[in-house]
């Protein structure tokens, strides 16, 4: 059976209905997303983006004369600002999920830096990855930008770290930027924009699952939904269902009573000794944090040997 497929069935059969919010990235949920990040409510990446130009020869110094793997590259735009630091790269090896969409960035980037070894590779950085153009000893870092981070659970990012340590093959580092916690006023309506690009952005998964595994949702029978939930210190997105009704997915059958929820993502914001708990828990030393003047953001490097 298709890993997607599983995952899909798995998801719904349970009592609270879940589906992987890796699973939104689609080539459109790839684009829907972009948009988000140019939202006025969507605080994060321009955040994030001026951080990391305010920072960006630090940084330069830890990546230069290494390998980059950037994890959930995107569109790519982040790592422009560290590619056009003063630094030189064994190589740039952008990890993205969404095959197509990884192949015509990296088509432009090929372009605007021919000098630039890149080895992209399409992969789920959930798992461990075995690294393309790396070899044993080989210096290298991990950009891990985005607060990507963040959708992980506790559990998840324990498994991450040991995949992580296991993709580095024992020896490297690690750069992470994460969302922090702060008051809800400024999180929820980073996901309940007037435009509605979060919402599509959310719906879009039920398409997906439609166009790819034959389903039959109708998306106008769902509705988003997005609220901080303080205690868990993370925000949830759940599409919810309008109506009692059933959906079928290839040979599966699925009962949605009214106000039912699909859970779609958690979006953890993470006060900063907490991360880094976790990190070191798991063997890497602390290296340094940067934030930004309104500590909604944060930048953090560690380093595993
Ligand atoms: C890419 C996971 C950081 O959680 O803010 C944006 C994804 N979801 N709007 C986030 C997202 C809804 C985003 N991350």
């Amino acid at each position: 059976m298709e890993e997607f497929y599983r995952d899909v069935v798995e998801g719904l059969n349970k009592k609270n209905k879940t589906l992987p919010s890796k699973y939104f990235y689609d080539t459109k949920g790839s684009q829907l997303f972009d948009q988000i990040c140019e939202l006025e409510e969507y605080y994060i990446t321009r955040t994030e983006i001026k951080l990391l130009s305010k920072i960006s020869e630090e940084l330069a110094k830890i990546i230069d004369n290494k390998h980059l793997i950037e994890y959930g590259s995107g569109s790519s735009k982040k790592i422009r600002i560290l590619l056009d630091s003063n630094s030189k790269l064994k190589s740039y090896i952008p990890v993205d999920i969404s095959e197509n969409y990884l192949l015509d960035v990296c088509e432009k980037l090929e372009e605007e830096y021919p000098l630039l070894k890149i080895n992209k590779q399409c992969a789920d950085f959930t798992k461990k990855i075995n690294l393309k153009g790396i070899h044993k000893n080989d210096n290298k870092v991990v950009f891990f930008p985005g607060s990507t981070i963040g959708n992980f659970t506790e559990k998840e990012i324990i498994i991450f770290i040991h995949n992580l340590i296991e993709t580095l093959d024992g020896n490297g580092e690690i750069i992470v930027g994460f969302d922090l916690f702060k008051n809800k006023n400024i999180i929820e309506p980073a996901y309940n924009d007037k435009k509605g690009i979060t919402r599509d952005f959310n719906l879009n998964i039920l398409k997906r699952i439609n166009n790819e595994l034959g389903a039959n949702f109708v998306i106008d029978n769902f509705k988003h939904k997005a609220v901080f939930i303080k205690n868990k210190s993370r925000l949830e997105m759940h599409l919810i269902s309008k109506i009692e009704q059933n959906v079928k997915v290839k040979d599966y059958t699925f009962n949605f009573k009214k106000n039912e929820s699909i859970h779609t993502e958690n979006s953890y914001k993470y006060k900063e000794k907490v991360l880094t708990k976790l990190f070191s828990d798991y063997g890497f030393t602390e290296g340094k944090a940067w934030k930004d003047e309104n500590n909604l953001f944060a930048i953090k490097h560690f380093i595993y040997q």
